[in-house]
């Protein structure tokens, strides 16, 4: 268990907002959705070699910036195809002013 990591401020992330973070050489995504929530996934989308933080929020959802593909951020199913491959979703949590990850 490796425990929570520090992944940015809380003010790096707007609501509808996604940001990289890069861990372990590994790269995941936090977003925070129209509600205000915080979430966290892989980084790379399970279709293709692209970056989910260069897509877009959309309430629960973020489209993929390479074929427009969407995943609900929530538990990570895949919700409009080309993508179809679920992907892994993390703990993530607000403490002063900072954005917590738990890669498990
Ligand atoms: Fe993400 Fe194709 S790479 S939808």
């Amino acid at each position: 268990k490796e425990g929570w990591v520090m992944a940015c401020p809380t003010a790096a992330l707007d609501r509808e907002d996604v940001v990289r973070f890069d861990y372990n050489r590994r790269t995941y995504a936090i977003y925070r959705t129209q509600d205000g929530k915080l979430y966290a996934s892989d980084g790379i989308c399970s279709h293709g070699n692209a970056h989910l933080a260069d897509g877009m929020v959309k309430g629960n959802l973020i489209e993929c910036p390479k074929h427009n593909g969407r995943f609900d951020v929530r538990d990570g199913s895949p919700v409009r195809l080309p993508v179809c491959v679920h992907m892994n979703t993390y703990p993530v949590k607000a403490l002063n002013d900072q954005i917590y990850f738990n890669p498990e």
